[in-house]
């Protein structure tokens, strides 16, 4: 079971099914906010919606191909960090997240960034890890660059979001890189 302390008073813990209704609350009240950069929070209308969400991240999480944290302060969920499907072929993953508006600013994303790197690298021994953020989303864009990371480039108009093509960075960390 990952789960781990990034802050004092912040940790990760593996989302389960039980976390479905408040997850939603979360993302219900700060609907406005993630959907500028989010592409699932319009389809995200119900508890059940998230509900399928835990249950896909579970499943993925006993296939061994990655898995999607809570991140929590005490007992109140406050974001969510997780990997996109391991590549084991070529050993390499890729992580998004979001955290609730009013916890911005703490560097709490970015230490939850470093807690599931440190995971990718010495767990799972991959030798790559990527975050992916659109050019006009420069907090995010600021995680993989405080964290190290090399920007590799632009995807141009890779993600349709709220009816706007956004153009991509992608930033990647190798193993050998890392610390
Ligand atoms: C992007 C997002 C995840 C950033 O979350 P965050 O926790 O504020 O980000 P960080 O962890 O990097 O925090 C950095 C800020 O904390 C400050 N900070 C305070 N203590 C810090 C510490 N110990 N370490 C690092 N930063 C610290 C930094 O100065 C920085 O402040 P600034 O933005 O005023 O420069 C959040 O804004 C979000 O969820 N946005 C909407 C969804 C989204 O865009 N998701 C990403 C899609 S790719």
């Amino acid at each position: 079971m990952f789960q781990k302390t990034i802050q004092e008073g912040v940790c990760l813990r593996l989302l389960e099914e039980r976390h479905a209704a408040e997850v939603f609350a979360v993302v219900d009240r700060e609907r406005a906010y993630l959907r500028e950069w989010l592409p699932w929070v319009d389809g995200t209308t119900k508890v059940d919606d998230t509900l399928t969400f835990i249950q896909s991240a579970l499943q993925q999480y006993a296939a061994n191909e990655g898995f999607s944290a809570g991140i929590w302060r005490g007992d109140q969920l406050i974001g969510v960090i997780g990997t996109h499907k391991i590549d084991w072929l070529y050993r390499k993953v890729e992580i998004g997240y979001w955290l609730a508006s009013n916890f911005q600013g703490r560097g709490i994303v970015t230490a939850a960034c470093r807690a599931v790197i440190d995971h990718a690298f010495a767990q799972w021994k991959l030798n790559r890890v990527e975050i992916h953020c659109a050019s006009g989303n420069a907090k995010s864009c600021a995680i993989p660059k405080r964290l190290g990371f090399q920007f590799e480039g632009t995807q141009r108009e890779a993600q349709l979001v709220n009816g706007r093509y956004l153009d991509i960075q992608v930033y990647a960390m190798l193993a050998r890189d890392w610390k």
